[in-house]
């Protein structure tokens, strides 16, 4: 054991700022909210149905994470958001169509009085959309002042202690790291000169470290994975975490691939391809967006395969993803996967899988838990990245000098031990020997 972390208390009401009212944010939104009455079930969550075991395994201590360390209630959370259409909560629910219109009827009058404040957006970065709600400034910096200004009338307007922002809008177009990001002064400067470099992503990644909250993508974007917001996030002592939430097929696949690595199964090819009928199908059907889901999607299966170190194996994989807009299907995604094996003398197998999923119904747990874990992580003095929170990633934020940890059981495993680490409990190494010397 060692002395816990001082961190500070939950109590208090917590507001959770979702820029872009989506597929996702709602079915968050509208979720906690038949949460907190009772009427649905948190299923898939770790800070609301997740125990932790401490000490030995005969010590029988395992409570639940959140009677272990101190997040916020849910029903001291107060949400609000901006998009660029004009429609409320409740309106934008029904519009994504992800969940059922009996399920949302019961917490509508709640999801009406959400309004989305308008919008930072300008449809070069993502060319599949347009909408009403939108800002007007003299240029980028101006425009960050009035998020920040958003920000400061929503926390007095609600009476909230504590903030969190997280971008759950659209997949923005590739981007890569220019010399506009190198620094805090080099991207205040871009801003004043509304330089391309900046995508609406980003004004409200500098607005949320600015004012000091922690700050999340759920998106593939680069956002705040540029050193300018880095130096800011020390600066401001925000805690950051992203990039790409890990719902379906990569999910399948980060926990798939590493039980074949852990038998030294090789792997010649994996073609995963996926239809998808929401808005955020057909703003990937954009080549431009989709290029950056392509670049998050496909890192995981060479960091976890480590084709370096084992290149009989994996050195030759032939990774293909594709997405497939196609309206039907709405919110429920459907993926394939096919996966070509390689077994003892190399004798060749396949793995088949089909996942019928859906798509916001697995991403509303994870913009919830990185919220609360987000906020913990404020409460507790963490900032900068928090590479803990890579379990709920698809391409997680690391240091420069480390690769990005993609195995889903190490990501728990650190995740656990960092939630022991802040109350000072021992950390836990599965060695075990204690039980047989
Ligand atoms: N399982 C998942 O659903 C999943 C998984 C990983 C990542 N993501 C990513 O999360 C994001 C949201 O997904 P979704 O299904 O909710 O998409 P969506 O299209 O339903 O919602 C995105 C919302 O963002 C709004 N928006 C776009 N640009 C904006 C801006 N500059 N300011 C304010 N609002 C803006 C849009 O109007 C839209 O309402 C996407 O980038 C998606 O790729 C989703």
């Amino acid at each position: 054991m060692t002395s816990p972390v001082q961190i500070a208390s939950a109590s208090g009401k917590l507001g959770v700022l979702l820029v872009g009212l989506g597929a996702v944010s709602t079915t968050t939104i509208a979720g906690v909210m038949a949460i907190r009455r009772g009427l649905a079930r948190p299923i898939g969550s770790l800070t609301q149905m997740g125990t932790i075991r401490l000490g030995k395994r005969t010590e029988g201590r395992t409570p639940k994470i959140n009677e272990f360390v101190p997040l916020a209630s849910l029903d001291d959370i107060v949400f609000g958001g901006w998009d660029i259409f004009e429609e409320d909560c409740y309106a934008a629910a029904r519009t994504a169509g992800v969940l059922e219109p009996a399920q949302l009827e019961q917490v509508r009058h709640e999801l009406e009085a959400i309004k989305p404040m308008p919008a930072v957006f300008d449809q070069r970065y993502v060319k599949r959309l347009d909408g009403p709600n939108v800002k007007k400034g003299k240029n980028k910096r101006d425009l960050a002042e009035q998020v920040i200004a958003d920000i400061r009338a929503f926390k007095d307007k609600h009476g909230c202690d504590r903030l969190v922002m997280i971008w759950c809008g659209s997949t923005e177009v590739y981007m890569k790291e220019t010399a506009a990001h190198a620094t805090i002064a080099s991207f205040e400067k871009a801003l004043e000169q509304s330089d391309d470099a900046i995508p609406s992503s980003m004004v409200y990644a500098y607005a949320a470290l600015r004012e000091g909250l922690p700050f999340a993508n759920a998106a593939p974007n680069l956002t705040a994975d540029i050193p300018a917001m880095l130096q800011l996030a020390a600066k401001m002592k925000s805690p950051i975490a992203g990039n790409d939430m890990k719902t379906g097929q990569t999910l399948i696949k980060t926990i798939i691939a590493p039980g074949l690595k852990a038998r030294l199964l090789g792997v010649k090819g994996w073609y995963s391809t996926n239809i998808l009928g929401n808005r955020d199908g057909e703003v990937l059907d954009d080549p431009e967006s989709f290029k950056t889901k392509e670049e998050s999607k496909k890192s995981a299966l060479d960091y976890i395969f480590q084709p370096h170190l084992y290149p009989e194996l994996y050195e030759d994989l032939c990774h293909v993803v594709r997405i497939n807009y196609y309206p039907p299907r709405g919110d429920n995604k459907e993926g394939w996967d096919n996966i070509d094996l390689i077994g003892w003398l190399g004798y060749p197998m396949q793995l088949k899988i089909n996942f019928l999923c859906r798509d916001s119904i697995l991403a509303a747990p994870i913009v919830l838990d990185s919220v609360l874990f987000l906020d913990l992580a404020k409460r507790a003095g963490m900032s900068g990245i928090q590479e803990w929170l890579s379990f709920y990633f698809k391409s997680p934020m690391h240091a420069p000098e480390v690769y990005p940890e993609h195995d889903l059981f190490i990501q728990l495993m650190k995740l656990k031990n960092t939630l022991r680490y802040l109350q000072g409990e021992d950390l836990i190494t599965h060695l075990g020997r204690e039980y047989y010397d």
